[in-house]
């Protein structure tokens, strides 16, 4: 049987922070199996029932979490020598086996989704699904409408690999930036496609997931879980229910 202190229990099943959990045990708004518990580091087992605020919380059976990947950090569960996303949240979700649906390059920023629903992560990434990942670039020069052009057509890459057609839309302000969409992910793929035209990518940030959005509030390096309704947004961009 898996045990955990009840605040860490509570937060996540709750979706809080650890800290706002703990206040709702000391304020004896918590039930564990039925009694109120006031000790944050009580242990508990996983499959206990806990209520907070009299409604119960339920050992969900999956994880999802938004994370601000920061520059830096790998797409990966685990790294011998060098800091992964999981790495970010593992304190959280010791006895969850995350990953990240999805690869940012070490040095791109912006929205990672960590889970541990295999099915789910597979049609995100699965090219016939068609989700849309979104990305504001800057480039080391101007965007035109060759590339635009280009992108829309399917961008071969210098090793002969044909690209599905992405959308280029370059900042009328500031032509240097851009925003891609792409439906697959291809290792490199943003930076091999504008390398074709002779541009160098200088920063990448994946702004979205299909419908849902990097919260604006979380800072790089920041996770909080899915909202319900933006789990259902993704749910229905694969064409689950
Ligand atoms: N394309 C890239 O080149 N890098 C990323 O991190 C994501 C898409």
């Amino acid at each position: 049987m898996a045990y955990s202190r009840l605040d860490k229990l509570v937060a996540q099943a709750a979706g809080i922070p650890r800290a706002e959990a703990r206040r709702a045990i000391l304020g004896g708004r918590v039930t564990l199996d039925g009694q109120v518990c006031r000790r944050p580091d009580q242990k508990a087992e996983e499959s206990a029932q806990l209520s907070l605020g009299g409604r119960p919380l339920r050992w969900e059976e999956h994880v999802y979490l938004m994370l601000n990947k920061p520059a830096g950090v790998l797409s990966a569960s685990r790294d011998g020598r060098q800091p992964t996303v999981v790495d970010l949240v593992r304190g959280e979700y010791p006895r969850r086996e995350l990953f990240p649906a999805g690869r940012l390059d070490k040095d791109s920023t912006g929205f990672v989704l960590l889970t541990d629903d295999g099915p789910l992560a597979h049609a995100l990434l699965s090219p016939r699904r068609h989700v849309e990942k979104i990305y504001q670039v800057t480039l080391d020069l101007p965007a035109n409408e060759q590339m635009c052009r280009g992108f829309a057509e399917g961008v071969t890459l210098a090793d002969g690999q044909k690209m599905l057609p992405a959308r280029l839309e370059i900042d009328p302000e500031a032509p240097c930036r851009a925003t891609v969409v792409l439906h697959q992910g291809v290792y490199h793929q943003i930076k091999r496609m504008f390398g074709v035209y002779g541009a160098g990518v200088v920063t990448l940030h994946r702004s979205a997931i299909g419908p849902v959005a990097l919260d604006g509030a979380l800072a790089p390096g920041q996770s909080r879980q899915l909202t319900a309704q933006e789990l259902e947004q993704l749910r229905n961009a694969v064409g689950e229910k």
